[in-house]
């Protein structure tokens, strides 16, 4: 038992280098479950870059890949990979908490179509290739007040997308926040290419309701603060 513990401080203290230069006294719990989910859960840098363009060779099928931006705990990518299971799903997180819960649930529910990856939004480039996304989507995003410019959804962004995006390929953006949802319409008008094809700001009084699946903040805006959730759809037309 004692030196089944000694391995996992171990290996918890190996994985926590990984990320950051200086040593802690105590990890973080989840740090240590990080390895316990290999198919489910890639933390490693450049095993993920090293798939960039052959995606199809992890989930081994060539089926649709959609990604998640800031999966959080990933209710919605395990709803959507339960859901459709001809396409296949990869959730990007910064959180090590909510990473592993999302890779503990997909485990459990033996789910194959969906992997969780330690990466930030703006570093796709890096490990996704030419049209390999078939579909995006980025759900309640910090709307960055007074820093606007720190937004996910960016000019930076639709650049990205123009390389790894499909034609007729979509953005899926759901808000809490009124600002943001309407500078995002605002932003695609400026950008050639794409076009918003749907929006509004009551999602849940729309047809769109019943197909749609909730994440944890949309669940946490409708019961608690009985907000009306603005959606977005936009598609790359290029
Ligand atoms: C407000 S939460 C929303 C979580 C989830 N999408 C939901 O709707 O319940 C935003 C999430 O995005 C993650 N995040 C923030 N910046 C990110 C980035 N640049 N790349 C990837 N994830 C990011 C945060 O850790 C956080 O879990």
């Amino acid at each position: 038992m004692k030196t089944e513990k000694i391995e996992n401080e171990k290996q918890a203290k190996e994985v926590w280098e990984y990320f950051f230069e200086k040593p802690k006294k105590n990890y973080n719990k989840y740090i240590y479950e990080m390895v316990e989910y290999p198919e489910h859960l890639m933390y490693d840098n450049e095993k993920a870059d090293s798939y960039k363009g052959r995606w199809t060779d992890f989930f081994g099928n060539n089926n649709d890949i959609f990604l998640e931006i800031g999966c959080g705990s990933g209710n919605f990518t395990v709803g959507n990979a339960e859901k459709y299971k001809d396409r296949n799903y990869i959730a990007l997180e910064l959180r090590f908490k909510r990473l592993v819960l999302g890779a503990r649930k997909s485990k459990k529910r033996n789910i194959k179509n969906i992997l969780f990856i330690r990466k930030r939004g703006e570093t796709i480039l890096d490990f996704i290739g030419e049209n390999e996304i078939s579909g995006i989507y980025i759900n309640f995003p910090d709307p960055w007040e007074g820093e606007e410019h720190k937004r996910v959804i960016s000019k930076e962004l639709f650049e990205k997308l123009n390389v790894i995006l499909k034609k007729d390929g979509k953005l899926y953006f759901k808000t809490d926040h009124q600002k943001y949802y309407e500078d995002v319409i605002e932003l695609v008008s400026e950008i050639d290419g794409y076009e918003v094809v749907y929006h509004t700001d009551d999602l849940h009084n729309t047809e769109k309701a019943v197909e749609n699946i909730k994440t944890e903040f949309e669940q946490m805006f409708l019961s608690k603060h009985n907000m009306n959730i603005k959606y977005v759809e936009i598609v790359k037309k290029i």
